[in-house]
Order: C-alpha cells, then sequence, then structure tokens
C-alpha cells in the first residue's frame, strides 16, 4: 500500500485526490490541509499548504511514498526543494521553475528570449516612467503586478484614470508589496487554457478547458477565481493545440532546462487565440482552478503512475489516455463572493446529486455540510456531448438546497453559441 499526501484545500485538489482514488493502485491517501469533501477518502490533515516545516516533519514520519502539491503558494514557500533535500518523492516544481508563475517579469524575459508568442510589455518600477509609458500608448492597456496577487494582479485599464489609478495602488501604496508592474499590450480573442505535465524536456498535454473568470451570466461583474469550467472547445481545433504545443509549451520546456531550472509538475498555459495567431496570456506553474476538476474526470491512464513517474524523473513510456467524452462544471459560490459574503450556511441535497461533486469551500458542523468559502462547490458532469452535459450539471444543482449560494447559467455559452 501507497501512501500519498495531498497538498491544498480546493476544488483542485479534490479533483487531484478523486483521481487518485480512482487509481487501480492500492494507495492510502493523506490530505493537508484538505476539505470536507475529500473526508469521504482521505485522512484530513490540518497542516496548512505553505507549513513546510510540519509538512515535512508528518511525511517523514508517517512514510509517505509520494506528496502531490496543488497550490502554488505550496511551491513558492519551497516544499519542493525542501522535499527534495531529504529524499522525498514530491510531485511539483522547485521555487526556481515556479517563477515561471510567480514572476511575471521572469515568464515575459523567458518568452522574448525564445521566441514564444505573447504581448508586447515593459516593465517598471517607478511611478513616473509607467505612467509616461502608458500615457503615451493606446487603451485600454493590460497593467499587472509582478508577483503572485491572489488572481487580483491583472487590470484591464480602460481609462488614463484607471490606469493612474492602477499604478498608483501598484507602484506607490504597494497593495500587493513591494514590486514591480508590467504593462502589456492588449490582445482580442477568445481564451483557452491547456495543461501539460512536464518533465524537463517531456510535454505530455491535457484535453483544452476553457474557464469563466467573471461572476455573472454574460460575462458581467468582477473577476473571480473561475466560476465554471467545460472541455471540448469548438472554436480551438487539433491544429491550434499542436501548434501551441510546438511553438509555446515545447519550447517553454526546453527553455526552462536551458535555465538549469528544468518544470517537474504541471505547466498551465492560459493562451488566447488573437487574429495574429495563438499568444500567451500567462503561464501557472500548477494544474488550474476550476479546470482541473473538468479536465482530470476525463483521464483513463493511471494518475499516480503519471505523478510518480514525474517525481523520480522517469519517462511516461505509453502515451496519456483521455476519454472522448465531454465534461462541464459549474461552481456554486457564496452570495456576495469575490467581495464580502457570509459563511456557514447549511446546503442540502447533495446526496442526491448523481455526478461528480468537488467541494471546494464546505466544512461539517454537528454533521450538516455548510458554507465555508467563497467558492463552496462545482458541480461536474460528463457525457457524449457538450449540450447533454450542460443539462446535466444544471439540473443536477437544482438538488442543492441552500438560499446562501449562487451560480452562473451559461457555463459554455461560447461554445453552445458557435454551434
Ligand atoms: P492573467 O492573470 O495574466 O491570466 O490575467 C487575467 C485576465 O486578464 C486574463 O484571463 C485575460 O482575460 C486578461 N488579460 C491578461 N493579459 C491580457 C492581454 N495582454 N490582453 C488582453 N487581456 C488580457
Ligand atoms: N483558472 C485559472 C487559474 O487556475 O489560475
Amino acid at each position: 500500500m501507497k501512501k500519498i499526501l495531498v497538498i491544498g484545500s480546493g476544488g483542485r485538489e479534490h479533483a487531484i485526490a478523486d483521481t487518485l482514488h480512482r487509481s487501480n493502485q492500492e494507495l492510502e491517501l493523506y490530505c493537508a490541509p484538505g476539505n470536507a469533501g475529500m473526508e469521504a477518502f482521505a485522512h484530513i490533515i490540518p497542516i496548512q499548504d505553505t507549513d513546510v516545516n510540519n509538512l515535512l516533519q508528518f511525511a517523514k514520519n508517517e512514510k509517505i511514498d509520494l506528496t502531490v502539491v496543488g497550490t502554488e503558494a505550496a511551491l513558492q514557500a519551497g516544499i519542493v526543494d525542501r522535499f527534495r533535500a531529504e529524499n522525498l518523492t514530491i510531485f511539483g516544481h522547485t521555487t526556481a521553475a515556479t517563477r515561471i508563475e510567480s514572476s511575471k517579469e521572469f515568464a515575459k524575459q523567458l518568452m522574448r528570449e525564445y521566441h514564444i508568442p505573447s504581448a508586447e510589455y515593459r516593465s517598471f518600477s517607478d511611478f513616473d516612467e509607467a505612467w509616461d509609458h502608458v500615457s503615451a500608448r493606446p487603451f485600454p492597456t493590460v497593467i499587472k503586478y509582478d508577483g503572485l496577487a491572489a488572481g487580483k494582479g491583472v487590470v484591464i485599464a480602460e481609462t488614463p484614470a484607471q490606469a493612474e489609478e492602477t499604478l498608483q495602488k501598484m507602484l506607490i501604496d504597494h497593495i500587493f508589496g513591494k514590486g514591480k508592474v508590467i504593462i502589456e499590450e492588449f490582445l482580442t480573442g477568445p481564451e483557452f487554457s491547456l495543461m501539460c505535465f512536464v518533465n524537463g524536456h517531456h510535454v505530455y498535454s491535457m484535453p483544452v478547458a476553457q474557464d469563466h473568470k467573471r461572476a455573472f451570466d454574460g460575462d458581467q461583474g468582477p473577476n473571480t477565481g473561475g466560476m465554471g469550467a467545460y472541455t471540448a472547445l469548438p472554436f480551438i481545433t487539433d491544429e491550434d493545440v499542436q501548434y501551441a504545443i510546438d511553438h509555446i509549451l515545447q519550447p517553454t520546456a526546453d527553455a526552462m532546462c536551458q535555465k538549469n531550472c528544468p518544470l517537474t509538475g504541471v505547466l498551465y498555459a492560459g493562451l488566447m487565440k488573437t487574429p495574429d495567431g495563438i499568444k500567451v496570456i500567462e503561464f501557472n506553474a500548477r494544474f488550474g482552478d476550476p479546470e482541473t476538476e473538468v479536465v482530470l474526470p476525463l483521464l483513463e491512464s493511471d494518475c499516480y503512475d503519471i505523478f510518480e513517474k514525474i517525481a523520480t524523473g522517469q519517462e511516461i513510456e505509453n502515451s496519456i489516455k483521455w476519454s472522448k467524452n465531454v465534461t462541464l462544471g459549474v461552481v456554486l459560490a457564496s452570495k456576495g463572493y469575490p467581495e464580502k459574503y457570509d459563511k456557514g450556511f447549511e446546503i442540502e441535497g447533495i446526496g442526491n446529486i448523481t455526478t461528480t461533486v468537488y467541494h471546494m469551500g464546505t466544512a461539517y458542523k454537528n454533521e450538516k455540510l455548510i458554507t465555508n468559502g467563497g467558492r463552496v462547490l462545482m458541480i461536474v458532469a460528463q457525457s457524449k456531448t457538450l449540450q447533454s452535459a450542460h443539462q446535466i450539471a444544471y439540473s443536477e444543482i437544482d438538488k442543492i438546497k441552500c438560499d446562501h449560494l449562487f451560480y452562473r447559467h451559461d457555463i459554455a455559452h461560447i461554445a453552445l453559441d458557435h454551434e
């Protein structure tokens, strides 16, 4: 029996743990800090994802065979470097490789150096210089904080006043800490996410997916951590995917090897199909959330095998197999999210759901399931077509009774309108 530790507590980590749980191998699963959904099949360990000292101690004491890192915070806290220094097997990138996500400037410089298609940019740490640059350029303009900012570090400034306010907050008030900003050309076109398992020079792509970042129907309202996702994007062809692998993911993996920080985990490419071709919007150094919740249910190869091979630097001999089905997932969030919201409301009806449910922010109180976060649950349906996955997901949602949740009714609208 192998012991596996999954680091994180969101829907993404629930999906990772669930996929491991479906493995043919005998696995004993541990999740730290985990969530209420994982309790059904894993031991919940109350250690935070960035508490590397205690996670290391736990992994040593319990003789954990493999650790799988879900969160960027744990990667940036150096969990992979520390575990490897102690000869523990861990799936995820070193802090040096994590810079592909944690420093936008590092990622942009790498793309510029290796001719990987992305928006033109310049970086600034001085407010006046940044302002001179922005005011001489067309609007909208894209301003990005150069560091982890919990998904809030990107502003599309439509007007000079908005740009000035953003630069003021980032470069003078330092709301995300002292750091630079990247000012980027504004690109247009449909966005999609292409995740790959990467092991040095070896790149194994996953099915493409699309996230829905805005809170409300019709892509209205504030940006969120993601309100739903689906696979099988009719506007992205197989040739587009091949182009992205050949011109973006493979060269990025090779470039990271050349920089002596090879990737040994998941590379997430947020891409845009612009009139001038596919370009990189962002890289992440881990599985996407909520994309993972719709992508991993399609994995037919053994998940443990993939993680273990990559964590130990071995090649995956047979290609990774994916189901031809389509998945669609809808996030149920607390009313008020992504701004202020209350927690602790009872959720009823979850036991009647016949499709996959991933927990994102729930807890048990007196044996009742309650809301315990901004994003609370994700209902994922799998079917032969997007239409039927859509129909299943929304009819299952009707079984959930909780007046304090809301969700988008139009997940996959771009794809469904396209057909
Ligand atoms: P990021 O955190 O870098 O993914 O940015 C968040 C969102 O901002 C993306 O999903 C895009 O919708 C948008 N965005 C980022 N960069 C650009 C760009 N250069 N042009 C247009 N939209 C962008
Ligand atoms: N879905 C976007 C992300 O995981 O960052």
